[in-house]
């Protein structure tokens, strides 16, 4: 999610800012600008990524490498697909050779007795039965359970949020910027039916995807699914409310952008800008406010407050704080009551991958999705029981959260946010563990992590253990607040950074190293200061890496997610690019799929055979849309900017899931 830029002005209770990411971290937290001077002692671990930046430099783009020597090197890479061009039109398109088939869209039946999609008649009962809207993360477990079954299995997949304008006939704009005058309780109540995630179950017969619109694991979590409330913070006073007095159950997840799967088949989903849910006077007065605010709260981006009192602060000011966690799901028991796991803290969470070390040692790897917000992991107390499923089910409950800082030597230590400890005392507003959890930000602030530049996805790349963080963009960063793992001021652009854990695997370690990988935006121009292999195409370079996926053979995944930025950052739409990660050609990127005009690309997830590719295409003909000429206005559900995937006349543009396999059957990407 990238939208939502400005503030509604002069609505009675939201006149402050709306942006997700605006950043309000209000400490001076190193931004390692002032020990950018330890640059040359970097110089050693820094080499990997100076070779190509120095390359870069002194070629100035990869333009310059002659066609032929460019060719040559560009050979060297592991994969093989015919590149996608940079471009923009209504359509999708994916690499020569390759199909991208619609699996499911906004609308389709999950659920027996879910009524055929009508947009033009939609009810919050039909839509609680069908595909949610704006599907972000994708999860594949294999069945039987335990498996690698690479041709059936479940398909988890989230429902970020909604866009009115374009699902609602006779909305005509963006909801946020027009103060809701055309929003009725009506489409609230389908608006939260239309968030959470769904459960599918999938085949591939005959080397095409199909769902089983009547599988018994088929199920709708919703905005008022209920959850318990898991972890240290369970029961805690600030968790408590009128429906809940208990504050251990609450209704709902919200705006789950990424997540992640466990190897005991749960699924992890992330709530991330649980903000903008939440209503209320600009002036909040409540001895909370200060907690509220480090959290954008309330954001004022939806008006269910007005419908609904929980989502109005001055009437339920705890319910928030139930918001902002990694919740687990158990696909395989649609009867289960879902999870939000406390213990790994509460932020606008990203994703959240595991890495389970030899010893199964479980470490969950997450990113806090705002300016100058930061990394974490989380490192379980109990080990993984391979063998014992039941004995997994809730080791997320209890462990040690940690927070990143990135020095310029090349270094990242990880710092434990424990009460009692490193200044998390009662007096700095940190009486217990459950109020570190529920401040998580507030915590980090304390024990001075570095504010990064929208840590987006954290991906653990299996084959070689390293991990890579992708930082979206940072427009609001400035010269002085520069550092090394954030390199850029006015960043648009973003970067990917790999984290090394100690010994090369042991990812529990109060300590790792880091290396970047690539600065991304456009080579060719000396001013953007971007970094990829020199024999990067000029359809090969990304700008705003989102979401990221690693395959079997140790390569990354990158998805984009530019927002309304895409005229300025690239020119073209967001898409799905190949980046090497290893030997002379780390750093080599190709661009394998691109989005219809105005989406997003959420997924990626590869089958366990790698013949199989899932992608999400979250909110088409919506961002920017007008700044593509052939259109050159905002879209409205009768005047969008594209229909796909139906393109049939009023059928409105559909976030949908795509299958993609290679013609002959083969490996994605080989
Ligand atoms: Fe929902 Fe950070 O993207
Ligand atoms: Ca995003
Ligand atoms: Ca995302």
């Amino acid at each position: 999610m990238d939208s939502r830029d400005e503030a509604p002005k002069g609505t009675k209770y939201m006149t402050f800012e709306t942006v997700e990411d605006v950043g309000r971290n209000p400490t001076d937290n190193p931004t390692m600008g002032d020990i950018i001077n330890e640059r040359l002692a970097r110089r050693d671990v820094m080499r990997g990524m100076l070779a190509v930046s120095a390359m870069g430099a002194l070629l100035g783009s990869t333009g310059v490498l002659t066609a032929r020597r460019a060719e040559a090197a560009a050979g060297k890479a592991s994969f093989s697909f015919p590149e996608v061009e940079h471009g923009v039109d209504e359509r999708h398109h994916v690499a020569q050779g390759y199909d991208a088939d619609v699996l499911i869209r906004w609308g389709d039946p999950v659920l027996p007795g879910a009524p055929k999609f009508d947009p033009m008649n939609q009810s919050a009962e039909a839509q609680a039965k069908q595909f949610g809207y704006n599907n972000d993360y994708v999860g594949y477990i294999p069945l039987p359970l335990g498996s690698n079954t690479p041709d059936h299995g479940l398909l988890v997949v989230n429902h970020e949020y909604t866009d009115e304008e374009v699902m609602f006939p006779g909305v005509g704009k963006e909801q946020q910027k027009a103060k809701f005058d055309k929003i009725t309780k009506t489409h609230v109540e389908i608006e939260i039916a239309a968030h959470g995630g769904s459960v599918i179950e999938i085949r591939k017969v005959n080397g095409k995807w199909t769902y089983d619109a009547n599988s018994k694991y088929n199920r709708r979590i919703t905005g008022e699914t209920e959850f318990a409330i898991h972890g240290p913070a369970a029961g805690h006073a600030l968790m408590k409310t009128n429906y809940d007095p208990s504050g251990t159950k609450v209704r709902g997840m919200l705006n789950n952008c990424a997540g992640g799967v466990t190897p005991w088949g749960t699924w992890l989903s992330c709530e991330e800008n649980v903000n903008g849910y939440f209503w209320g006077p600009e002036e909040n007065t409540h001895p909370n406010a200060k907690l509220m605010k480090r959290y954008g709260i309330p954001g004022g981006w939806y008006n269910w407050g007005v419908h609904f009192e929980r989502f109005d602060v001055t009437k339920e000011p705890n319910e928030s704080n139930r918001f902002g966690w990694v919740v687990e799901i158990d696909p395989t028991d649609p009867t289960s009551t879902p999870k939000k796991r406390t213990a790994l803290g509460r932020m606008k969470h990203e994703a959240c991958n595991l890495a389970i070390m030899e010893d199964n040692t479980v470490v969950a790897y997450m990113g806090d999705d705002e300016r100058f917000e930061y990394v974490y992991k989380f490192v379980a107390a109990k080990k993984y029981d391979p063998s014992n499923r039941a004995a997994n089910m809730d080791l997320l409950d209890e462990g040690t959260l940690y927070v990143a800082k990135f020095a310029a030597d090349g270094t990242v230590t990880w710092l434990p946010l424990v009460q009692g400890q490193n200044g998390l005392t009662a007096e700095a507003g940190f009486p217990d563990q459950a109020t570190v959890l529920i401040n998580a930000r507030g915590a980090a602030d304390i024990l001075g992590a570095t504010k990064m530049d929208r840590p987006e996805d954290v991906e653990v790349n299996h084959q070689t253990h390293r991990v890579y963080v992708a930082l979206t963009n940072n427009s609001r960063r400035k010269a002085e607040q520069k550092d090394e793992a954030n390199p850029r001021a006015e960043n648009q652009w973003g970067q990917i950074v790999e984290i090394i854990p100690a010994d090369g695997k042991n990812h529990a370690a109060a300590t790792a190293t880091w290396k970047m990988l690539v600065r991304a935006g456009n080579p060719s121009d000396q001013a953007v200061g971007a970094a990829f292999h020199p024999a990067t195409s000029e359809n090969g370079w990304f700008s705003c890496p989102d979401n990221l996926a690693t395959d079997s053979r140790g390569r990354l995944w990158v998805t984009t997610d530019q927002g309304e930025a895409w005229s300025k950052v690239s020119g073209s739409a967001d898409g799905l690019w190949a980046v090497e990660t290893e030997g002379e050609m780390r750093g080599y990127s190709r661009m394998f799929y691109r989005n219809p005009v105005g989406a997003e690309l959420c997924g990626p997830c590869f089958a366990p055979d790698d013949r199989s590719l899932f992608l999400a295409v979250q909110h088409p003909a919506t961002d920017g849309v007008d700044l593509w000429k052939p259109f050159g206005r905002l879209s409205s559900f009768e005047d969008p900017a594209t229909r796909w995937p139906d393109f049939q006349p009023n059928m409105p543009p559909r976030p949908s899931i795509l299958a993609i396999t290679k013609q002959d059957g083969g490996v994605i990407g080989l």
